[in-house]
């Protein structure tokens, strides 16, 4: 059974390390400084009580963007034996619906080159040129445009 919703920091760290940051000595170092905030959230998906994909989301004004209520997407990953599965895509629609309940009005991330198909296919739009993020590579600017709750 599949099953998507908010996890602990915790359980987002083993596909961060596996999936997104495989640079890093260990599992515990995959952390962000803004993990444990009141305001910041981590979406995953679970099939049979397995985590298959997560995501974090946290409060960041992105100065590009001329809305008031803005949060960041980082972090998002899907188990490598487990994408194109829309696992990754549930996360997202499951969040940005989180999001519309607190009146936020746009999700912004930094997009690896290789994730930009994905985002726009689940309605993103790209900003600008490419920028290169050391160690990772280069990246564009993303954003969603959240409606209103009616
Ligand atoms: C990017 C990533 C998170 C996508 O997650 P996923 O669970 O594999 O994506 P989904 O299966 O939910 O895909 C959703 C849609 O995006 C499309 N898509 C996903 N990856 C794609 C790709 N590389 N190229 C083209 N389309 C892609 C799917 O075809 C699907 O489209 P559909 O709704 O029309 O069927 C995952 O591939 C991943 O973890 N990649 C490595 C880490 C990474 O780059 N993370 C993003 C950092 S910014």
């Amino acid at each position: 059974m599949i099953k998507v919703g908010y996890i602990s920091t915790n359980e987002t760290r083993k596909l961060r390390f596996e999936v997104l940051w495989p640079h890093k000595e260990k599992m515990e170092a995959c952390v962000l400084p803004t993990d444990d905030l009141t305001t910041t959230f981590h979406i995953g998906v679970k099939e049979n009580n397995e985590i298959k994909s997560v995501g974090t989301f946290l409060k960041e004004i992105n100065p590009t963007f001329d809305f008031q209520r803005q949060y960041r997407l980082r972090a998002m990953a899907t188990d490598k034996k487990e994408q194109g599965k829309n696992f990754g895509k549930k996360l997202i629609q499951f969040a940005v619906e989180e999001l519309q309940k607190k009146g936020i009005e746009l999700l912004w991330c930094d997009a690896r080159k290789i994730a930009i198909q994905f985002y726009e296919a689940i309605g993103f739009k790209s900003i600008g040129d490419y920028y290169e993020i050391p160690i990772i590579g280069q990246h564009k600017l993303m954003y969603y445009v959240i409606p209103k709750k009616r």
